[in-house]
């Protein structure tokens, strides 16, 4: 049996496989499920700033009842009123968790004011968690605001947050950014530990009848993995920060290709939302079996195999592939036979 065992965040965690912030985190009862099931970390959900918690509490409980069905398999252990609760309910989860848990337990906020992330990453660091995950979300929609202004923003909410909590900390970010390399360096100068690629926004439906548009959350594909990978292959070389695979990650392989790419956790969280805690043992089995049909010993030894090295131009490489993905495609294409039109 290979060894899983990897750091993360400065901490040594069993598996690479970590749960990731979703209402499959949300109760003591379903931690302690994906810790026998093997994760390596669990991410409690986020704890949003008070201001905010209304709306979101609302569009949660939208988000619930599409996903009730599909998350039967946790049973009662979750329970949404658990889920952004509120603030002495998530600290008191910690708490708990720390208590009853060996693996490590990572909390995540989210807030809209500089004062509310400070505050909240104080108490969640007094409350035990070992690690802190800054879940920064800019829907980018003022015409007046420079994407800089908002990239500055972050990097300030992370130094403040990083001086005061004296725990590692995380950020989660979504997957829309002009430069991202330069981001993920901006984060990791600010004092980011890992930065948490990707979050996956909500989406927006819209009824017909009403003529409104509705958030909705959905689970993730495995095909949504592409742009994590892409991301992971171009930057693992290059930027002074550990990076976490979120988005699509469905299989052993799935977790295989990400590490591969130069992730050194892999977050789960759509596949535990429908298959429960079983999710998280079935992707560690997966990734232990690609690992050995390999001939590899431990996750050190895959880490960044397929990455791009230091010392080639990023630029230059995708552009490469791009070309040569392209003619693949078109001698693929080429081959298949087509009627000939009459006429
Ligand atoms: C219902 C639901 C709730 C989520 N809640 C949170 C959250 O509170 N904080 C957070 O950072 N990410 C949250 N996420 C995002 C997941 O943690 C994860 O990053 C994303 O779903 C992509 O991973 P996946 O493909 O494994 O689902 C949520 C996702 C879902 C589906």
């Amino acid at each position: 049996m290979p060894d899983l065992a990897t750091r993360y965040l400065g901490l040594d965690l069993e598996s690479p496989v970590v749960a990731s912030a979703s209402p499959g985190t949300a109760t003591l009862g379903s931690l302690l499920q994906l810790e026998a099931a093997g994760a390596g970390a669990v991410v409690l959900p986020s704890l949003f700033e008070e201001q905010i918690a209304r709306e979101v509490a609302v569009d949660a409980r939208a988000w619930w009842s599409d996903l009730e069905q599909a998350s039967a398999s946790l049973g009662a252990s979750v329970d949404l009123d658990a889920y952004n609760a509120g603030t002495v309910e998530y600290l008191q989860l910690i708490r708990r968790a720390r208590s009853r848990l060996d693996i490590p337990v990572i909390a995540s906020v989210s807030c809209s004011t500089p004062d509310g992330w400070l505050q909240y990453a104080q108490l969640t660091a007094e409350a035990g968690a070992h690690a802190l995950e800054l879940n920064l979300y800019a829907l980018g929609a003022d015409p007046q605001r420079p994407a800089a202004a908002i990239e500055r923003a972050y990097s300030r909410v992370v130094t403040t947050v990083a001086a005061a909590a004296g725990i590692p900390i995380s950020v989660k970010i979504a997957n829309e950014f002009t430069s991202l390399g330069h981001t993920v360096q901006a984060l990791g100068d600010a004092g980011a530990a890992a930065v948490v690629l990707f979050n996956r926004r909500q989406s927006l439906d819209v009824d017909l009848q009403a003529l409104s548009g509705r958030p909705v959350v959905r689970l993730s594909s495995a095909a949504e993995i592409g742009p994590v990978l892409r991301a992971l292959w171009a930057l693992s070389a290059r930027v002074p920060v550990d990076l976490a695979a979120s988005t699509g990650i469905w299989s052993g392989d799935d977790a295989a290709r990400a590490i591969a790419c130069g992730a050194r956790v892999v977050y789960v969280a759509s596949a535990v939302l429908r298959d429960g805690a079983a999710a998280v043992s079935k992707i560690a089995a997966g990734l232990a079996a690609t690992m050995t049909s390999l001939g590899l010993d431990g996750v050190d030894a895959l880490r960044g195999r397929a990455a791009l090295p230091a010392g080639e131009d990023p630029a230059a490489a995708d552009r490469l592939g791009y070309i040569a993905a392209m003619l693949r495609t078109a001698s693929s294409t080429s081959t298949v036979e087509r009627p000939i039109p009459s006429g």
